[in-house]
């Protein structure tokens, strides 16, 4: 495999060698010297059009544990304000000789567009992709998963999951239904009726308009962050109403399985979609989830680049 652009690419076989890679090398993270040669000489470019601080500097932090050298291009600030299109963005990184492209953009389809096209010649990671696909953002949950849930080894078999919010306009919960479904999870979608995407029927997941109803039968909550920015119309009359009905809050965390846990992907709106003291309660895994984000996205590069020869 030589791009990672959706997580429906992926096989169970993938994903699972993805998972056991970003495990061992989690181990180096936890060394004193941090550093692996795998990708010494070689050049990642994140390419950010859309804003980020998460997976940003995760993806920035993994390609310099892997040695690689990294460049950071943010659309702000750069000749994309003064006009410049995807594609003459991209000869430039490729005049420069980039290895790896990670992108995130605000329209769906363009990693996909930059991988089909003979712009570059390098690999190209989907880091966001408008509502379409953050695979991994999946990646990073299927391994917190399992490691909570599954005790570090294998696929998701039989984890049931269910992610709550805005489903719509969100490219996690789309990369996390496909993946999860790939890795043997059952998942369950649960949003107001206007924050279900159409078409979801045909989803490999169940949904659901009712948080409560879904809390005692889950092994994992996923709370998802309302994106205002990418609401043009009303979807739910008050913030207030919508966290009465969808937001995970104490009461309802009482309400989970005792083992259950509870995700975001963050960025969090505290007393919107999460109430802050869940947030910041034992049961939440999100600061885990952020760590565990560099040594997936450290697989994903040492296997994207070729680092498969070398040893870990
Ligand atoms: C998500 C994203 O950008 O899609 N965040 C992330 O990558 N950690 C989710 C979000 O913005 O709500």
């Amino acid at each position: 495999m030589k791009h990672l652009l959706s997580a429906a690419d992926l096989s169970r076989d993938e994903a699972v060698l993805i998972i056991d890679t970003a495990a061992e090398l989690a181990a180096v993270t936890d060394r004193s010297v941090k550093k692996l040669p795998t990708l010494r000489g070689r050049t990642v470019v994140n390419l950010f059009f859309e804003d980020s601080t998460r997976t940003r500097i995760s993806f920035e932090l993994a390609a310099k544990r892997l040695s690689a050298d990294v460049i950071n291009f943010a659309a702000k600030g750069s000749s994309v304000s003064k006009g410049e299109s995807l594609k003459d963005t991209a000869l430039t990184l490729e005049a420069m000789g980039a290895d790896a492209v990670v992108i995130r953009h605000g329209s769906s389809g363009a990693p996909h567009r930059l991988a089909n096209s003979d712009w570059i010649q390098g690999s190209v990671i989907n880091a966001g992709d408008g509502t379409h696909e953050h695979p991994t953002q999946a990646l990073l949950d299927a391994f917190t998963l399992r490691r909570h849930l599954r005790s570090g080894a294998g696929d998701l078999s039989g984890v049931r999951v269910a992610i709550v919010g805005d489903i719509l306009h969100s490219r996690v919960a789309r990369s996390n239904v496909l993946l999860l479904k790939t890795l043997g999870a059952e998942v369950t979608v649960v949003a107001p009726p206007t924050l279900m995407p159409y078409g979801v029927e045909s989803w490999p997941c169940h949904t659901s308009y009712s948080i409560d109803d879904v809390l005692p039968d889950v092994d994992a909550i996923m709370m998802l962050r309302v994106q205002a920015e990418r609401m043009q119309a009303a979807y739910f009359p008050s913030s207030l109403e919508y966290s009465r009905m969808f937001g995970l809050d104490s009461a309802r965390v009482a309400r989970l399985p005792e083992h259950a846990i509870v995700m975001h992907p963050g960025p969090m709106n505290r007393g919107m979609e999460i109430s802050a003291d869940v947030a910041d309660s034992p049961r939440s895994v999100m600061v885990e989830q952020v760590t565990n984000g560099v040594s997936v996205r450290m697989a994903v590069m040492y296997l994207l680049l070729g680092g498969m020869q070398e040893e870990i």
